[in-house]
C-alpha cells in the first residue's frame, strides 16, 4: 500500500502552482449548446432560443458558469450558422432579439453568464458587404473588405495560388462581374458561400468592434471567437503544399502556415481586450486556434489578448497514459508561463463524441470527419466505459472546463445516419468522401417515450436520432444514481466544493506512468487507470469514481477513474 509519506506535498514535485488569481474564468464550466439541436419549442423540428431559455434551469442542476450558444444569427446555414449574414440579429428559425433577451435574464438569474459565438474570418456570402463587394466591381473600396484577386493562366482562368479550402476542394471561386464577364477570384477557407473578410481593412475592425458592443450591450459574458488564428494572411499570399487546416505534415510545419497564426493577428486581440475591459462583469474572450505546438497557442492569451484558448491537444488524446500525461504536463507549465488558465475539453460540434472516439479500437485516420454505416462501428460499452473515466480525470485537473451538450448523457454519435440527412458542407464538397460532423449535432433526447424524444413536442426532427437514445435520455438518467448524468453531477458539485478549477497539480508517485495517470490536487488524488489490473487507491475517503454502479472491490481501482480525499 502507498504510504502515507506520499501525502506530503514537499516531496511531490509539483507541476503547476495554485494560481493566485481567482477570476471566474480561471476555473469555470462552460457547457456549449449548439442550438439546432438542444430544444425546439415552436415544434418546427429545429431547436430555439426559447427551448434553451425553458430549459436552463435543468442545466443549472450541473452547476456550470456559462453556456456558449453556436451561432444563431441570420444565416443561410450553409454551414449550421457559421455563415452569419447579419451579425446583429437572430435568425427568424431561432427566434428574436427579444427572445435573446428573455434568455440572458433567466441565465443570469441561475447565475449562468450566456457567451456567444464570434464568427470574424468570414461571413455568409448572402451578407449585404459581400453582395455590396461582388456588385461594386474590382478595385473599389467594398471589394477590398474581403479578398478578392485575379486568377493566374491564359484570362484569369486558374485561383490566384493552391491554397484548399478545410471542406475539400479550391479555396477560391471565381465570380462573374456586374457587367457579364468572368471576374475576379475571392478567397474563403471554409465554403464557397463563406467569403473571407480583408483583416488588413481598417472598416472590417470597424465592423466587428461594433458588433462586439452589440452584444457587450445586450449583457453577454463574452465571445467564443471562432478560428481565431485565420484572421491575417501572409502578405502576397504564397502557396502552400502542407495540410488545409494548418496542422502539421512532413515538410510543412503548421508554423509556416501563410494562412494561420501571422504576427498581425494578435494586435486584433489586444484592441478586443480593451473593449471587454471596458465593460463590468469580468467578460471573456476564448479563442477557438487550431495552433500547435502548445508553446504557440499560448500567444492567444497572454495578459493583454484573450482568456482562454480551447485545448484540442487534450482533445485529441490517444487512450495511451504516457501521451495524456505529455499533454498535461506540456500544457499547464505552457499556460503558467502567460499567467493563463488551461482549457480542457473533450467533445464538440466538430468532433467525434468522445464517447464513440474511445470507442474505436480500429485505427482511423481522422475520426474528426465522422463515422458512417460502412465503416467500423466503435464498441458503444467501452467508448462510454472509457469516456466517464476520461471525464471524471478532465474535471479533476485545475484550469477551465468546457462541456458540450449531449455528452453528460453520455451520448454516442449517430453513426449510421443514411447520407440523405447529411447537411455539413464537407460531405458535399468532398462528394461524400468525408462524412462531415452531422452525427456528433443530433437533437438531444429528452424524454425516452415521446416521438423524437421528448426534443420537440411536435416529434420533429431536422437529423434523426439513434437507435438506443431513448435508454440515454435525460428524464430516464435523472432517476438513476448510476447514469452518467449524475456522475457529471456528482463530479461537477465537487469540483466546485472542493475548488479544484483553482487548484495544483503534483503528479502522485507510486503507479506505474505506462498505464496510470495519478496526480494530487489540492487535498485531493485523481486517478485513471488504463491499464488491464486493478492499482490501490491511496488511503482516504473515494469520493468520486467512473464505474457505472460504482462496484470497487475494496480500495483497488479497475480500469477506470477516481477521486479520492487524501487522509
Ligand atoms: C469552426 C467551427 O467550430 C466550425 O463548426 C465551422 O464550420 C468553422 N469554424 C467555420 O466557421
Ligand atoms: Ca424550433
Amino acid at each position: 500500500m502507498l504510504s502515507s509519506v506520499l501525502h506530503d506535498s514537499s516531496v511531490l514535485a509539483l507541476v503547476h502552482p495554485a494560481p493566485a488569481d481567482r477570476e471566474w474564468w480561471r476555473s469555470s464550466v462552460i457547457y456549449q449548446i449548439y442550438p439546432r439541436s438542444f430544444r425546439d419549442l415552436n415544434g418546427d423540428g429545429i431547436g430555439d432560443l426559447q427551448g434553451i431559455t425553458a430549459e436552463l434551469g435543468t442545466l443549472a442542476e450541473l452547476d456550470i458558469d456559462a453556456v456558449w450558444l453556436s451561432p444563431f444569427y441570420r444565416s443561410p446555414q450553409k454551414d449550421a450558422g457559421y455563415d452569419v449574414a447579419d451579425y446583429r440579429s437572430v435568425d427568424p428559425m431561432f427566434g428574436t432579439l427579444e427572445d435573446f433577451d428573455a434568455l440572458v435574464a433567466e441565465a443570469g438569474r441561475h447565475g449562468i453568464r450566456v457567451i456567444v459565438d464570434l464568427v470574424p474570418n468570414h461571413c455568409s456570402d448572402q451578407h449585404t458587404l459581400f453582395q455590396a463587394a461582388l456588385a461594386a466591381g474590382p478595385g473599389s473600396p467594398d471589394r477590398d473588405l474581403f479578398i478578392f484577386r485575379n486568377g493566374t493562366g491564359e484570362n484569369g482562368y486558374n485561383p490566384p495560388n493552391n491554397w484548399q479550402s478545410h471542406f475539400g476542394g479550391p479555396a477560391w471561386t471565381r465570380i462573374t462581374e456586374p457587367d457579364g464577364t468572368p471576374g475576379q477570384w475571392y478567397l474563403h477557407l471554409f465554403d464557397s458561400s463563406q467569403p473571407d473578410f480583408n483583416w488588413d481593412s481598417p472598416a472590417v475592425h470597424a465592423e466587428f468592434e461594433q458588433t462586439l458592443r452589440f452584444w457587450l450591450d445586450l449583457g453577454v459574458g463574452g465571445f467564443r471567437v471562432d478560428v481565431a488564428h485565420a484572421l491575417i494572411k501572409k502578405s502576397g499570399l504564397p502557396d502552400w503544399g502542407g495540410r488545409a487546416d494548418g496542422s502539421s505534415s512532413e515538410g510543412y510545419p503548421g508554423a509556416e502556415a501563410p494562412m494561420f497564426g501571422q504576427p498581425g493577428i494578435h494586435d486584433i486581440y489586444r484592441s478586443w481586450r480593451k473593449i471587454l475591459d471596458s465593460y463590468d462583469g469580468d467578460r471573456v474572450l476564448c479563442a477557438e486556434a487550431t495552433i500547435d505546438p502548445i508553446d504557440r497557442l499560448t500567444d492567444w492569451v497572454r495578459p493583454d489578448e484573450m482568456h482562454q484558448t480551447f485545448n484540442f491537444a487534450y482533445l485529441h488524446h490517444p487512450w495511451h497514459a504516457p501521451a495524456v500525461r505529455h499533454v498535461i504536463e506540456s500544457s499547464l507549465r505552457a499556460f503558467d508561463k502567460v499567467g493563463a488558465p488551461t482549457t480542457w475539453v473533450l467533445s464538440n460540434h466538430d468532433v467525434v463524441r468522445h464517447a464513440s472516439r474511445f470507442g474505436i479500437t480500429t485505427h482511423q485516420e481522422r475520426p474528426g470527419d465522422g463515422i458512417g454505416s460502412s465503416d467500423p462501428q466503435p464498441d458503444y460499452g467501452l467508448g462510454i466505459s472509457r469516456a466517464r473515466a476520461a471525464t471524471l480525470l478532465m474535471l479533476g485537473l485545475p484550469g477551465g472546463v468546457y462541456l458540450y451538450q449531449g455528452e453528460e448523457l453520455g451520448l454516442p454519435d449517430h453513426t449510421t445516419l443514411p447520407d440523405e440527412y447529411r447537411q455539413d458542407p464537407t460531405f458535399h464538397r468532398t462528394e461524400g468522401a468525408r462524412l462531415g460532423r452531422d452525427g456528433c449535432r443530433v437533437p438531444l433526447p429528452w424524454t425516452p417515450d415521446a416521438p423524437a424524444l421528448g426534443f420537440s413536442d411536435a416529434g420533429q426532427a431536422w437529423l434523426p436520432q439513434p437507435e438506443g437514445w431513448n435508454a440515454l435520455a435525460r428524464g430516464v438518467q435523472q432517476a438513476d444514481p448510476d447514469s452518467t448524468l449524475n456522475l457529471y453531477r456528482t463530479a461537477l458539485e465537487l469540483r466546485r466544493s472542493l475548488d479544484l478549477g483553482n487548484g495544483s497539480l503534483a503528479w502522485y508517485p507510486g503507479y506505474d506512468p505506462e498505464s496510470v495517470l495519478a496526480f494530487v490536487n489540492g487535498g485531493t488524488a485523481a486517478l485513471m487507470n488504463m491499464g488491464s489490473d486493478p492499482v490501490p487507491l491511496p488511503d482516504g475517503e473515494l469520493v468520486a469514481c467512473s464505474i457505472n454502479g460504482a462496484v470497487m472491490d475494496g480500495y483497488l481501482l479497475p480500469n477506470h477513474s477516481a477521486w479520492v480525499r487524501l487522509s
